[in-house]
């Protein structure tokens, strides 16, 4: 009714709302058959919220990530796997969010902390350990990120305290700034040979027995950032058992 005299009288507003009433509706469609596909869980809803509120401004990972990194936080809070939760590759810091959220009161009390680390000024130059094709895709200033954007973000969602570090600067000088504390969870995001390398180099080491990586990019075209993984199981010799959501992204369990 209200439709038909809008057109009758010509009332632009009304197409306007229609159109985004119609892409709610659609935004609303898809972020359920994601529920469906993962399967409903109270702390599902909350992740839900989170994906909603993070995407696109905030990280550019995919729901299936998101939806992986979150478990696996869960995972160290009932397993009471001890150490901090790294991030290195922040881009807007969505997805460390997601990732601090199921340990608000151990970060509240100090009792876990999380260091993230990126430059903010994007990605450095690719090497050529990262093959042509990599040369144009993950190009320097590739994802840079604001320092704000992750503060707001961790403030909005009620997170932001002293115990969230927030390390701005190339990883070759800040990582080794990193007081040496048991690591839970690192989440490596990092697109490039290098940049992988020199995380795995500074930090693997100390993920704890029941602890998870993670690592993006994983098997994917860009090949840096793969074969930085491969040499450092290699070189630690460990035959990793990887497990993945979607492909894209694979973690491993330190079982020992
Ligand atoms: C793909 S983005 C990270 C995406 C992020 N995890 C998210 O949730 O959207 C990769 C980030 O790594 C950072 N980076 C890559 N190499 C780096 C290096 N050597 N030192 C510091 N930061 C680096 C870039 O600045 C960029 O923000």
């Amino acid at each position: 009714m209200s439709l038909k005299l809008s057109l009758k009288s010509g009332f632009p507003g009304t197409w306007e709302s229609l159109r985004l009433r119609f892409s709610k509706i659609r935004r609303l469609k898809k972020h359920l058959s994601f529920l469906f596909r993962i399967g409903l869980s109270k702390n599902h809803l909350v992740l839900f919220r989170m994906i909603d509120f993070a995407r696109p401004e905030y990280t550019m990972l995919r729901p299936m990530r998101l939806k992986m990194l979150y478990d696996l936080s869960n995972n160290i809070k009932e397993n009471g796997v001890e150490g901090n939760i790294i991030e290195c590759g922040v881009y807007q810091g969505g997805a460390a969010m997601i990732m601090a959220e199921p340990h608000k009161e151990e970060i509240k009390s100090g009792k876990r902390k999380v260091y993230l680390f990126d430059s903010f000024e994007g990605n450095p130059a690719p090497s050529a350990k990262d093959g042509p094709e990599m040369q144009n895709i993950y190009h320097p200033g590739f994802a840079k990120g604001r320092i704000e954007k992750v503060r707001e973000i961790f403030s909005r969602w009620g997170l932001m305290n002293p115990n969230i570090h927030i390390v701005k600067g190339w990883f070759s000088e800040t990582l080794s700034a990193y007081p040496k504390n048991k690591i839970a969870l690192i989440h490596i995001d990092a697109n490039l040979y290098e940049s992988t390398k020199i995380c795995l180099e500074s930090l693997a080491d100390l993920v704890q027995r029941g602890g998870y990586m993670v690592f993006d990019d994983y098997g994917t075209r860009a090949k840096g950032c793969t074969k930085a993984i491969d040499e450092f199981f290699q070189s630690r010799q460990i035959t990793p058992d990887l497990k993945t959501y979607d492909n894209f992204s694979y973690y491993y369990k330190k079982d020992f």
